[in-house]
């Protein structure tokens, strides 16, 4: 057996295990192996959260949490964020490298083509309730649109996957804004595919009576937002995306799926609850009491740690800088100077330092969008427009996996061993729930 192997000792029989090791892994399935005799199914892993274990091969993102790394098919992410274009980037998750001028031009002529929706999607939207969160609704449009395209079923058709994910690609920004109008009461504007990608979305968003005339400056923030938020790996939602697809259903019912997790406060939620903790919060004098309630276990610092960033996630810090350039546009938002002072003393605090909290992806984003004009129930949605690439590049790698096989974890069991059926006059009342 190579050196690139364990020896594993089963101190309950004596026995010895060579387990090889690729890529710094050891196959789950090799433990299957070690057993106490013939009976034994065999040893398992336990990883709940699956802390530490990789879930898929991909090479889509890179991430090195320590040293605060994220590349997108090998190009950092601040060359991508200063030089490319959303619909650039989008490609590039997609197909793996950076589209010519020509390939770019024809993928952005597709996705001109698709951004209109259906108009019972309309009717389906205008059926929520006038103070339906946005979230919401973009999960149920995307995953009604699975009922507008059966043909997305054919799951198996390399050609109509890719004409799916443009279909899903074009059309988020159209459902999103229309979310964004209905909450407002406005009536709903029709893409404007003169405009490019975001300037079409900003437009559907905030046109009142004729083109929106829009901010560049805000209009380029937006977009390298955006890009900052593409794709990040195995996270959440991307894993919520990849398992219901791994069953073979369409696109959008499993990139629904990764909208539903993106909701969640603890993943995309947070940029949400980062400005009603900075709301709570209040003035800088109330900062100490809040970080002892956060020390004392009451409250979690909303937009600082990450499962993978133990150092400071690098998104943060360009949209840091972002929020200035923003702000010298619309004005100060107050609550910056909140959250400067919340991450100064949180970086000098042990706790924090300790745990190798830093702020992520979502303590300064919800700062610029609030600036730019959006509702904070909004801001999620926005990182959905963002994430929407990774998550189709993400479904189409799993799709072309040699390895892929429905997603179907086991358990440790700790109910109780067999017992017979109790007549019901014969079962004892349960203590009162
Ligand atoms: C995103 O995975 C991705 O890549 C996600 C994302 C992406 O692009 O897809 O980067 C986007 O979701 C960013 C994260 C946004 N969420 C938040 O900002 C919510 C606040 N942060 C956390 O709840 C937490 O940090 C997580 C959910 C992000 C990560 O949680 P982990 O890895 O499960 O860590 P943990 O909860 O086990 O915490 C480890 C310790 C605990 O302390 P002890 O029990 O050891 O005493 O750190 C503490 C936690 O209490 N801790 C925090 C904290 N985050 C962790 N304490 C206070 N405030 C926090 N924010």
């Amino acid at each position: 057996m190579s050196n690139e192997s364990l020896t594993i000792t089963d101190n309950r029989t004596g026995q010895k295990y060579e387990v090889a090791i690729t890529d710094n892994t050891i196959q789950a399935m090799d433990l299957r192996q070690i057993k106490v005799d013939e009976e034994d199914f065999g040893l398992m892993t336990y990883d709940p959260s699956f802390m530490n274990t990789a879930a898929c091969r991909s090479a889509i993102t890179f991430i090195d949490g320590e040293r605060g790394i994220l590349r997108y098919r090998g190009y950092p992410i601040e060359q991508l964020a200063e030089k490319a274009t959303f619909l650039e980037v989008a490609y590039l998750l997609s197909e793996g490298e950076l589209p010519n001028q020509e390939q770019l031009d024809k993928w952005t002529d597709l996705i001109k083509y698709h951004t209109y929706v259906h108009t019972n999607i309309i009717k389906f939207l205008e059926g929520f309730r006038y103070d339906a969160h946005p979230m919401g609704m973009l999960l149920g449009a995307v995953s009604a649109l699975s009922t507008f395209y059966p043909d997305a079923r054919n799951i198996k058709d390399p050609e109509n996957r890719y004409l799916q994910r443009a279909r899903l690609l074009a059309k988020a920004p159209t459902i999103a804004a229309f979310a964004f109008r209905h909450s407002r009461g406005l009536p709903f504007v029709f893409p404007d595919n003169d405009l490019d990608y975001v300037g079409n979305f900003v437009n559907m968003t905030f046109s009142i009576g004729g083109q929106h005339k829009a901010n560049k400056v805000l209009q380029r923030a937006l977009e390298v937002l955006l890009i900052l938020h593409a794709d990040h790996e195995q996270n959440c939602s991307t894993s919520a995306v990849r398992g219901v697809g791994s069953s073979s259903v369409d696109l959008y019912s499993s990139v629904s799926a990764g909208i539903a997790a993106l909701y969640g406060p603890l993943h995309g939620g947070a940029n949400e609850a980062v400005i009603k903790m900075l709301d709570e919060i209040g003035t800088r004098d109330n900062i100490p009491g809040f970080i002892k309630d956060v020390k004392d276990g009451k409250r979690r610092l909303m937009g600082f740690g990450h499962r993978v960033y133990k150092s400071y996630d690098p998104r943060a810090e360009l949209i840091k800088k972002i929020a200035f350039e923003v702000f010298d546009q619309t004005g100060m938002n107050p609550k910056l100077e909140v959250a400067l002072e919340l991450e100064r003393i949180a970086l000098e605090d042990d706790y924090f330092i300790s745990r190798k909290l830093y702020p992520n992806v979502d303590f300064y984003s919800g700062l610029i969008y609030q600036a730019m004009g959006y509702p904070t129930e909004y801001f999620t949605v926005l990182f959905a427009l963002g994430r929407m690439p990774g998550w189709l590049a993400q479904w189409e790698e799993m799709r072309c996996d040699e390895n892929l096989k429905i997603a179907r974890p086991r358990q440790i069991y700790t109910g109780p061993e067999e017992r017979p059926y109790v007549p019901i006059e014969q079962r004892k009342a349960l203590a009162s729930v």
